[in-house]
């Protein structure tokens, strides 16, 4: 049975025409942090739904191993996981789940682990998969877990960009700052944005991301963009607790308005030539990276 699959899936391979040039292709971006719980899975649940609301074509890929819960956050638990594809060479579209708003989410959870193990055959059947993709979606946003493993690492230097989530504490500050060294290290080109979550005030979270980026820019000798300030707000909790995102909890909570101000300007920021900049896409950079391992 299972030799039948692989040789079909031989067959399916050899058959696959060369990709078409030029396709509009989705930006794929990492919600990456140093420390853990600074708010990664919500900025990455909630801005995700801000786009979308923006007529956005979005995809989220819960890519925190063992621990992905952006199911939970929306009360919808998932039924298909990337074990289903990578199990049974299920579609990828049939694994794709389908949260508020029409958001499609793929769920990673402790299936994820086989992901970064797979033989060729199942790895070329992923790439596959994961290509149609690419040309169905405008933004694909991976939540990572915190901090990165050799696995997960692949993932983030081969996306188009990273959004580094911190607190204003100094020790969120501080991972982060090594989290971002360790991708520069291994890819100087790296576009990267932050986000100070949980700032106390507008003027504190202001005072946290310049002396970030200075310390950035100083050691690294790189800029980081800012992309936002989103407040401490106890509506997060709320609407965690009754799992719903919070944009969709209280649109009017602060932590909502900043999120809608922040997406915008994101959305914003996408460079006309984005597509035709003649960079390496997302899944050359990835089989290139999975490969050298
Ligand atoms: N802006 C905010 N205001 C208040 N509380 C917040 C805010 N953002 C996050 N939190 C709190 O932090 C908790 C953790 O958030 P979240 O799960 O998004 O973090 P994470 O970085 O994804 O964590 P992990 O590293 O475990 O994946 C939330 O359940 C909430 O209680
Ligand atoms: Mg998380």
């Amino acid at each position: 049975m299972l030799e039948d699959q692989a040789a079909n899936l031989r067959e399916r391979l050899k058959q696959q025409k060369s990709p078409p040039q030029k396709i509009k292709e989705a930006k794929t971006v990492s919600i990456i942090s140093g420390k853990g719980g600074v708010g990664k899975s919500n900025v990455a649940l909630n801005l995700s739904l801000e786009l979308i609301s923006q007529n956005k074509r979005v995809l989220l890929f819960d890519l925190d191993i063992g621990m992905g819960n952006i199911d939970i956050l929306m009360g919808m638990p998932a039924q298909k996981s990337i074990v289903n594809l990578l199990h049974n060479y299920e579609a990828i579209e049939d694994i794709i789940e389908t949260g508020p708003l029409g958001l499609g989410y793929i769920a990673g959870g402790s299936g994820l682990n086989e992901l970064f193990s797979l033989d060729t055959n199942s790895r070329d059947y992923f790439f596959e998969q994961y290509y149609k993709l690419v040309s169905s979606y405008d933004y694909i946003i991976f939540d990572m877990g915190a901090g990165a493993t050799k696995d997960t690492m692949s993932f983030i230097l081969a996306s188009d960009e990273c959004i580094v989530v911190t607190t204003p504490e100094p020790t969120s500050i501080t991972d982060a700052y090594g989290m971002i060294k360790h991708i520069v290290t291994n890819n100087p080109d790296m576009p990267l944005k932050v986000i100070m979550n949980r700032a106390p005030s507008v003027k504190e979270g202001k005072r946290a991301l310049q002396r970030f980026r200075d310390v950035v820019i100083r050691f690294l000798q790189i800029e980081i963009d800012a992309l936002g300030i989103l407040p401490d707000d106890k509506h997060v909790t709320q609407a965690v607790i009754r799992q719903i995102p919070y944009t969709l909890y209280n649109e009017n909570a602060p932590v909502s308005k900043a999120m809608k101000q922040l997406a915008y300007h994101y959305a914003d920021d996408m460079p006309q030539d984005f597509q035709q900049s003649g960079r390496k896409n997302f899944l050359q950079k990835l089989k290139q990276l999975m490969t050298e391992r």
